[in-house]
C-alpha cells in the first residue's frame, strides 16, 4: 500500500489540467466516489494493524494533497483570461484601425499646387508675421489705403508696423527680392484679417498666390495658365472670364470667374443665378513692384494671381458655412478623403 501511495503522490504533484473538463476528470479519478483515493481507504479498512500504523498518516496526507492540488488547478484556471483554448476564434475579423483623413483645406490646396506644378510652378513660403514693406509698401499700397487701417489688419507693433500678413502677395515680394528671374512659383499659406467671423468670412483663412516673371510674359500667358487650371480643377467643360478690376500691385488687374460647376452656367443658387462664380484676382505685375524688388521692368514682365482656398473648397464640396472648416469636428472632417 505504501508503494501505491507514493506513486500516486508523485502523479498528483505533476498533474495538469488545461481546461475545466480535464480538471473534473482528474477530480473524479482521484477523489470521486469510485476514485483511487476512496478505494485506498476501503483497502485500509481491511489492512493489518501494523500496516494501518504505517500508512494511516500517509493516506490522510495523500487525500489532503489531492484536494490541495485540485484547488490549485482550479484557481490558476480562473486567472488566465482565456481559460479555454477554444475561446480564441482566429477567424473573427480584426478590430478596425481607424485612419485619419486629410483636412479638406489641405486636400484642395494640394490639388491646386499639383495642377500648377505640372506647368512648372515651384512652391515658396514666407512668414505669417510680416513687416509693412512686404505686406503693403512694396506692393504699391498707398499710405492712406484702407487695408492699412487697424480695422482690417491685425497689427502686432506700430511704427515700424509689424502685422499678421493680410495676403500671400507679401511672398511675391520676398521671392523677387531673393531670386533672379525667370521665376515661376506658388505661395500657399495662412492669412489674417480683422473681420467679424460669420458663415461667409473668417479672420483666418488660406490663400495661394501665383507669380511668373520672365522676359515677354503676357496677359495671354496668364489667361491660358488659368484656363488650364480651371479645367483641371473644376472639369473640362469649364469656361473662364476675366472682369477688369483693381489691385495696387497689378496693372491691368482682373477678377476671374468660372462657369458655375454646379449648374453648368444655367443658373442656380450657388452662382446666384448668374451662371458664373468668382474664384480669384489676377493681373500683370505692376512695373513699379518689379522695380521695388530690384528687377528691371524694361527687360522683364510678369503676371500674378491670388485665390482663397476656403472659397474653392466651399464651392467644390458645397460647404455652406466657413466656420465648419475651423472647428475640427471629426464628424465633418471624416467626410473628406483623398490620395494626396
Ligand atoms: N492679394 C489679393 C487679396 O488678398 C489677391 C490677389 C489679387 C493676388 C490679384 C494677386 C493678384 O496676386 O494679382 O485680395
Amino acid at each position: 500500500m505504501t508503494e501505491k501511495i507514493k506513486s500516486l503522490w508523485a502523479e498528483i504533484e505533476s498533474a495538469v489540467a488545461v481546461n475545466e473538463e480535464e480538471l473534473e476528470a482528474l477530480r473524479i479519478r482521484l477523489v470521486g466516489k469510485k476514485g483511487i483515493i476512496p478505494a485506498l481507504f476501503e483497502e485500509f479498512k481491511s489492512a493489518s494493524t501494523e500496516e494501518k500504523r504505517e500508512t494511516g498518516k500517509l493516506l490522510n496526507d495523500l487525500k489532503n494533497k489531492a484536494q490541495e492540488k485540485l484547488q490549485q488547478l482550479k484557481d490558476s484556471m480562473g486567472q488566465s483570461v482565456s481559460g479555454k483554448a477554444s475561446d480564441l476564434d482566429l477567424t473573427l475579423p480584426a478590430d478596425e484601425l481607424s485612419l485619419g483623413s486629410r483636412h479638406p483645406i489641405n486636400i484642395v490646396r494640394n490639388r491646386i499646387i499639383e495642377i500648377f506644378a505640372r506647368q512648372g510652378f515651384t512652391v515658396s513660403y514666407g512668414p505669417e508675421v510680416e513687416d509693412d514693406w512686404h505686406n503693403f509698401t512694396a506692393l504699391n499700397f498707398p499710405e492712406e489705403h484702407p487695408a492699412r487701417d487697424m480695422q482690417d489688419t491685425f497689427f502686432i507693433e506700430k511704427k515700424p508696423d509689424i502685422a499678421l500678413r493680410t495676403h500671400t502677395s507679401s511672398v511675391q515680394i520676398r521671392v523677387m527680392e531673393n531670386e533672379k528671374p525667370p521665376l515661376k512659383t506658388l505661395a500657399p499659406g495662412r492669412v489674417f484679417r480683422n473681420e467679424a467671423v460669420s458663415a461667409r468670412a473668417h479672420c483666418i483663412f488660406h490663400q495661394i498666390e501665383g507669380l511668373y516673371v520672365d522676359k515677354n510674359v503676357s496677359l495671354a500667358d496668364l489667361k491660358q495658365t488659368l484656363l488650364y487650371f480651371s479645367r483641371e480643377m473644376f472639369g473640362k467643360n469649364t469656361e473662364i472670364r476675366l472682369r477688369p478690376s483693381f489691385f495696387p500691385f497689378t496693372e491691368p488687374s482682373a477678377e476671374m470667374d468660372i462657369s458655375c460647376m454646379i449648374c453648368g452656367g444655367k443658373g442656380c443658387n450657388i452662382c446666384k443665378y448668374s451662371g458664373w462664380v468668382e474664384i480669384l484676382g489676377c493681373g500683370m505685375v505692376d512695373p513699379s513692384v518689379l522695380e521695388n524688388c530690384g528687377i528691371d521692368s524694361k527687360t522683364y514682365s510678369g503676371y500674378a494671381f491670388g485665390m482663397g482656398v476656403e472659397r474653392i473648397a466651399m464651392l467644390q464640396y458645397q460647404i455652406k458655412d466657413i466656420r465648419l472648416l475651423f472647428e475640427n469636428d471629426i464628424r465633418f472632417l471624416k467626410q473628406f478623403s483623398s490620395a494626396i
